[in-house]
């Protein structure tokens, strides 16, 4: 696991609460939109990687989602996700504190029906790293299931939380993907943080062959 990072993130996820990240959403509206897209029943497995204190989650357990996975390197940020939650209900959802780029638990997971990444690939700026991401991807993710990313767009901010970011449209986005995967939908969304500021993101949804 880098510490570094882990210690940058934990410290953010510590100093606020969740609704004042600058990526907080009271309704995750784009990434609902996608998931409805995808033809998968309510036990299969869901992956939120870099999950950290997202309502997505609220989301999947309201809905009855009974496979749920939420990682992040920041386990502060998954205590606070587990504490909005309640204990009923994050006993619903299986917590893993990884590291995407460096990944010990996720790599062990199989079948996976639903990547769900919003804004975590884009904070990956080394080669290694993304490839190291896509590998992972390719081993959890079962035939025919599904990739869901957001990012920052060509338009949107070069830099979060103190981080450089890369941007990206949905070509990019399938080039980075490959030929395993069909790109079935993508749309440009326009996030506004709590300070009312636009944080222009790309969505798309893939469909691994
Ligand atoms: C901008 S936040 C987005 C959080 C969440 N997806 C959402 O939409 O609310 C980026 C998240 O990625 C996590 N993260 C950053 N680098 C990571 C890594 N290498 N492995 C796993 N998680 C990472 C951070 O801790 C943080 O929770």
């Amino acid at each position: 696991m880098n510490t570094s990072i882990k210690e940058h993130w934990n410290e953010i996820y510590g100093a606020l609460d969740p609704d004042e990240l600058t990526w907080y959403e009271e309704i995750p509206a784009p990434s609902i939109k996608l998931l409805s897209r995808c033809n998968i029943n309510k036990d299969e497995p869901i992956l939120d990687v870099g999950a950290g204190a997202s309502t997505f989650i609220d989301y999947l357990v309201d809905q009855g989602f009974k496979n749920i996975i939420a990682t992040d390197i920041s386990e502060i940020a998954l205590n606070k996700l587990k504490e909005r939650l309640g204990k009923e209900k994050a006993s619903v959802v299986r917590w893993i504190a990884d590291d995407i780029t460096q990944p010990i638990h996720i790599q062990n997971l199989r079948d996976i029906a639903v990547w769900h990444d919003r804004a975590v690939l884009h904070f990956l700026l080394e080669e290694h790293q993304q490839q190291m991401y896509l590998s992972t991807l390719k081993k959890v993710i079962k035939k025919g299931g599904y990739v869901i990313i957001a990012a920052f767009s060509l338009k949107g901010a070069k830099k979060c939380s103190g981080l450089d970011v890369k941007n990206y449209d949905q070509n990019m986005l399938a080039k980075f993907l490959g030929e395993d995967f069909n790109l079935l939908e993508y749309f440009d969304y326009t996030y506004y943080m709590p300070s009312g500021k636009p944080r222009p993101y790309v969505y798309a949804l893939f469909q691994k062959k």
